[in-house]
């Protein structure tokens, strides 16, 4: 096998195996949950399907950050997609945690938003650097207004998921901002308006399984 046949089997396995760990849910956090001592209340229905939303919105940002890594270009972008990949990780744990404290179950579509998110994150990849970066900025743009929203819906008495939330939109700040710096291109307009109805269909229909 060359070596270059066998660098994409290894980033194939690399990717069915970071697959495998974002389902099962055995990612695990290495920062300490956002909710630490915070206080729980509020209708616990309210914030459990508002955080399998959050929960399933993670399991794509895995997906496309792992497809866009697959082909990144630029060593630099690799990094910092792997990088934002790992706090994605976090956000995925806290939210699964979340989760389970308020005894409810991941949405059960979750392994078809993964392979639709790393088939997208695959083609933004292949386009290139700067249209993945592209796509980056403009997701984590519409994910940090996505979370205001569910700031204005959640619970005001649920301070642990409203701390969690509010941690993941700082971060997916950082995410856009790093995107640009990056030298992301401005995505046309359909491109922008076809990815919001995708997440609005997954926003919906993760409330409720
Ligand atoms: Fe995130
Ligand atoms: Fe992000």
């Amino acid at each position: 096998m060359t070596a270059s046949r066998r660098s994409l089997v290894d980033h194939l396995l690399i990717a069915a195996d970071e697959a495998l760990r974002t389902l099962s849910g055995a990612a695990s956090a290495a920062r300490a949950s956002p909710a630490r001592e915070a206080k729980a209340g509020g209708d616990p229905r309210v914030s459990a399907g508002l955080m399998r939303v959050n929960h399933t919105g993670e399991i794509c940002a895995q997906a496309l950050y792992s497809g866009q890594a697959l082909f990144a270009r630029d060593d630099r972008v690799r990094a910092a997609l792997q990088g934002a990949a790992a706090e994605e990780r976090d956000h995925l744990a806290w939210c699964r945690g979340r989760l389970k404290e308020l005894d409810a179950q991941p949405s059960a579509l979750d392994p078809l938003w993964y392979a639709g998110s790393f088939a997208l994150g695959v083609v933004s990849g292949i386009a290139g650097d700067r249209w993945s970066m592209g796509f980056l900025a403009e997701t984590e743009a519409q994910v940090e207004r996505h979370l205001e929203g569910h700031l204005d819906r959640l619970p005001a008495d649920d301070a642990r998921s409203r701390a969690i939330v509010t941690q993941m939109r700082d971060d997916e700040a950082r995410h856009g901002s790093m995107g640009r710096a990056l030298g992301a291109a401005e995505l046309p307009l359909p491109v922008k308006a076809a990815m919001r109805m995708a997440s609005r269909v997954m926003t919906r229909t993760a409330y409720y399984v």
